[in-house]
């Protein structure tokens, strides 16, 4: 079972834990690979196919799981039968792409940042609740234990006032100043 802070997110929604879910997934670059690796390992989620413009991208994946189906054109996906896409593709297309998915009557999961224009972002939530799917954006540190620790620890007054955070992805550290 998910957790309970997750679903609460989507508690209009009904799930089925049961069910596998197929999911393809767009971009294969940098980060896309890690969520094809994590998606291939979760249980009841089956990566059915990864579209990338790259031939070379699209041959790693290949190489790594056969069982894959490699498409240059994420349009394809349309017709596989697939319940969710993911998007790992650069920010500026994330608005056309999401929309063109959600079209399709597809639950989404777009990497951060959503979109570039905070008006296209908020389409994008509307088309979605309109159609009663779910679009979640990769924010991978909101679910992370230390960072949920530290905002629970700033919500209480423990650590008096903040005046500046910093945060440094590449050594996993977040300093807090306070005043
Ligand atoms: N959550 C995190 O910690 C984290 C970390 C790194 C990157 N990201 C996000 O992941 C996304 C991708 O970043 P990246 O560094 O992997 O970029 P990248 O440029 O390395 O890879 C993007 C890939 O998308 C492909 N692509 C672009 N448009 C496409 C389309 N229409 N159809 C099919 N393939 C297409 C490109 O060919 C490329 O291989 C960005 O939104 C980035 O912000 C998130």
């Amino acid at each position: 079972m998910p957790d309970p802070k997750v679903m609460e997110q989507f508690k209009y929604q009904e799930l089925d834990y049961d069910k596998e879910i197929k999911i393809g997934v767009i971009g294969a670059g940098y980060w896309g690979p890690n969520l094809i690796r994590n998606f291939v390992e979760t249980p009841k989620s089956r990566v059915v196919a990864v579209a990338d413009f790259s031939e070379d991208r699209l041959n790693r994946i290949h190489t790594i799981y056969p069982q894959i189906h490699c498409v240059r054109n994420y349009r394809e996906f349309f017709t596989m039968g697939l319940d969710a896409i993911v998007i790992a593709t650069p920010p500026a297309t994330h608005y056309d792409i999401a929309k063109d998915v959600l079209n399709h009557d597809l639950h989404v999961f777009v990497e951060k940042p959503i979109t570039l224009q905070s008006e296209h972002a908020a389409e994008l939530v509307d088309l979605a609740a309109s159609k009663d799917l779910i679009l979640m954006v990769g924010h991978a540190f909101e679910f992370n234990v230390g960072v949920q620790k530290l905002k629970s620890m700033i919500d209480e007054g423990e650590l008096g006032k903040i005046v500046d955070v910093e945060d440094e992805a590449e050594n996993k550290t977040i300093e807090v100043w306070v005043e």
